[in-house]
């Protein structure tokens, strides 16, 4: 399959003209609009976040009062009001315990806790393979949302065959699951976003890592 690299449109230039680092900080605004997920005493927990969109528009939803901490395989440069910035892959249990220990270290664990994750892995080309690596992806991070016992989780999704079953998982954990597609995705993009919120008290949850799916 041939890709071509995607023209910039209106939401690229208008987020370089507002001052974000990506249009899909456009895409958590939306999302944000319908679901209202944010409140100043939250820690937010931004996985796969490069260049940084999502933690910019998480900041300004909460005034620059909530707890973010980003995680991303790639350097991201310091964004003003971010607690932390963590170069690591999310799927490594070191960098999840990385992240517990900045948690721990600001207090921000004692917080509501919200997981964001917007992860893409790199694309072969091939659709069955980039479904089910994004989908892993996901996976990893509901894993990480149980780990910190988040009350909120949102992630994005390639649509596939895959897909039901994690919502499946998702509701597992979570009582209000719901999908969609902000306008700002691109409509020949497969991809959407699932909102989970209510943490489900089901009791047999704990801070432990079997309730991780991660490769080591
Ligand atoms: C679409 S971008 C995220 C955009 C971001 N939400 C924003 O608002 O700017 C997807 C990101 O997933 C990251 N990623 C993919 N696999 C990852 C992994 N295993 N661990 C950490 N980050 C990963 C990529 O490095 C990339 O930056």
């Amino acid at each position: 399959m041939l890709y071509l690299r995607k023209r910039p449109d209106k939401y690229s230039k208008k987020a370089k003209y507002e001052g974000y680092r990506s249009r899909a900080a456009y895409k958590l605004l939306q999302i944000n609009k319908k679901f209202n997920l944010f409140h100043e005493n939250q820690t937010i927990i931004d996985l796969c976040g490069a260049p940084g969109g999502f933690s910019q528009i998480a900041r300004d939803q909460t005034e620059g009062r909530a707890k973010i901490f980003l995680i991303d395989l790639a350097r991201v440069k310091p964004i003003p009001n971010i607690t932390g910035i963590i170069k690591g892959d999310i799927t490594k249990l070191t960098t999840v315990h990385r992240l517990q220990e900045s948690l721990e270290q600001s207090g921000a664990h004692k917080n509501e806790i919200i997981v964001l994750s917007d992860c893409s892995p790199n694309v072969s080309g091939h659709w069955v393979t980039d479904h089910a690596r994004q989908v892993y992806l996901a996976e990893v991070s509901l894993g990480i949302a149980n780990y910190f016992l988040a009350e909120k989780f949102l992630t994005k999704v390639f649509q596939g065959e895959y897909l039901e079953e994690l919502i499946q998982k998702i509701r597992t954990f979570y009582q209000n699951v719901k999908a969609f597609k902000p306008p700002t995705s691109r409509k020949q993009s497969a991809e959407t976003y699932i909102i989970a919120t209510k943490r489900k008290d089901i009791g047999t949850i704990q801070h432990n890592q079997n309730y991780l799916i991660l490769d080591e």
